[in-house]
């Protein structure tokens, strides 16, 4: 990809400040929770962007962010190569809220003292607030928290106040006598702490002073304006999925430059059901939108014939995926920008973003995307969207309830569902049994409510009986899981009931299947897919 200057300089700090309006920065720490507070400021619809822990504080006063919050992480402030914040930062004026690990920096670099507390603290506490303003603002004396910590405070000299203490903890919440400098000890973001957000909101807007104006619809107008002055007469292509990612970027280019868009659907033979039809349907009913689809089955099939080990099948279908986009892409005259659906997760995961934490974040695999070699110059719209923000947009701009809440399905397809060496005929045993499951669970109601319902299939056969008969056939696994950021998950409490219905409506209408299991491992240990 070769990227623009342009498009590198608007992306790289985050989007411009018309996009915008003010900010509050995170700094990580490497903590799993910075994305959660990211979340959770902009849930008070201000803007917040993920920068490094080291940035320098003349970079900060540079981007001047309304505030900074410092996130916790694993390592002890004294640990050697902990990581650090440069400590000009807090005299910079603008507020400061260190969260646990954060907390602990910011006493530190200003004068209090960490301590190993006498046991890890892990789990529910009740915090009793001594001061009412600002920061705890409009909360009731006695609040529940969520406290993860090792080390903690143990003295903040005559530098800070207290605010609030727990029965572990003394120094639960404190601020500096004279800086506009805050630190919590625990966790205001994750839901176990429920007043956690209108702790945020007193420091995001009481403290910093932030307008709640950040608009998804503001935002969606100004990036369309964006690409129709990048774009100018020239030919877009967006390769869609029929998730929800791509089909977000589509509608919104096709907003932005209309008849310019071309759109790629490459069907591998490992999509759903019916699915090919579900997204032609959407996009040339809905939008009206040049879509051209490559049937690429036969390639596919043959790529995978005799493979079973799962990632030489992954790295097979990615490389078939990109030779065959690549094809169809060169017979569309003047295209000029590759669209993608890459979200403000990825960009932070990925160290795309210079200021961005990637150092302490691991990579998280994708197979399915377009590699930088291409030849086209990126366009990546959502590139500071969280997922359900990219929802929220989805509808903003009509696309369906039904595409927008749809699951994630694996760049990879069945072929991940379909253990060991996938052929045509078990793609057609486990296809059928998908849908399935699917339908169930949305006859149930239970669509919304699960995170990812699917159907595998097992490399194994069993014995059954039907009718007099002893049969020896295939086995199907459900999965289903809950989970809010697919990094974790836990299995759906799937009603019995339901569960009954899924399995003897396979073992009856899918030829070859005789048995069905129920999948119950949270991830970790197990991952969502089962390849
Ligand atoms: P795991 O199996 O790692 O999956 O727990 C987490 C989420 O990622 C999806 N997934 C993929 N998505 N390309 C993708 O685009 C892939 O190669 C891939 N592998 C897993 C999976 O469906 C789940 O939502």
């Amino acid at each position: 990809m070769k990227s623009t200057d342009a498009a590198e300089a608007n992306l790289s700090d985050g989007p411009p400040e018309e996009l915008t309006g003010q900010r509050i920065v995170v700094l990580d720490f490497g903590s799993q929770y910075a994305q959660l507070i990211a979340r959770r400021v902009r849930d008070q619809n201000v803007y917040c962007q993920i920068l490094r822990h080291d940035i320098t504080a003349q970079r900060l006063a540079e981007l001047a962010p309304k505030g900074i919050i410092l996130s916790g992480g694993p390592s002890s402030v004294y640990a050697d190569g902990a990581p650090k914040c440069d400590p000009e930062l807090f005299k910079l004026g603008i507020p400061v809220l260190g969260i646990c690990y954060g907390m602990q920096l910011t006493c530190e670099a200003l004068g209090g003292k960490v301590d190993n507390a006498p046991s890890r603290e892990y789990g529910p506490a009740k915090c009793k607030i001594s001061q009412h303003e600002g920061l705890f603002g409009d909360l009731p004396d006695e609040i529940d928290v969520w406290m993860s910590h090792g080390d903690q405070v143990s003295s903040i000299s005559d530098t800070f106040e207290t605010l609030a203490s727990t029965p572990t903890c003394p120094y639960a919440a404190i601020r500096h006598r004279s800086l506009p400098v805050f630190g919590i000890q625990f966790h205001p973001e994750v839901t176990h702490t429920p007043l956690g957000g209108k702790l945020l909101e007193n420091f995001v807007v009481g403290v910093c002073g932030c307008e709640p104006s950040w608009k998804l619809g503001d935002f969606a107008d100004a990036v369309i304006q964006r690409v129709r002055e990048q774009v100018g007469n020239r030919r877009v292509i967006c390769g869609l999925s029929g998730g929800v990612d791509s089909s977000v970027v589509a509608a919104l280019l096709y907003k932005a430059i209309g008849p310019q868009l071309s759109c790629i659907l490459v069907d591998n033979g490992l999509l759903r059901k019916n699915e090919q039809q579900l997204v032609i349907d959407e996009f040339t009913n809905h939008f009206k939108a040049d879509l051209r689809v490559v049937q690429a089955e036969d390639r596919f099939l043959a790529s995978l014939a005799g493979v079973s080990e799962p990632q030489e099948k992954r790295r097979r279908i990615g490389s078939d995926f990109i030779e065959c986009f690549k094809q169809e892409a060169l017979t569309i005259k003047d295209a000029h920008f590759l669209a993608q659906g890459t979200l403000y997760p990825d960009v932070i995961e990925s160290g795309a973003d210079p200021d961005g934490p990637a150092a302490t974040i691991k990579l998280h695999h994708n197979v399915g995307g377009l590699p930088a070699e291409l030849g086209f110059e990126l366009i990546e719209p959502l590139r500071d969207l969280f997922k359900d923000e990219v929802r929220r947009l989805g509808l903003e701009l009509g696309l369906p309830e039904s595409l927008v809440w749809r699951h994630p399905f694996p760049g990879p397809g069945l072929a991940v569902r379909c253990l060991g060496e996938v052929t045509r005929d078990k793609l057609v045993v486990l296809r059928e049994a998908d849908a399935i499951v699917v339908e169930e669970i949305e006859k149930a109601g239970l669509y919304r409510d699960t995170s990812q319902s699917f159907a595998v299939l097992l490399p194994v056969q069993s014995v059954g009986v039907m009718g007099d008969a002893r049969t020896y056939e295939n086995a199907v696994a459900i999965r289903s899981v809950d989970t809010n950021d697919f990094m974790t998950a836990d299995w759906s409490r799937l009603p019995y009931d339901l569960l009954a219905r899924m399995s003897s409506r396979i073992i009856n209408e899918v030829k070859g299947v005789n048995r069905v299991c129920y999948d119950i491992s949270s991830k970790p240990p197990a991952t969502i897919e089962w390849e």
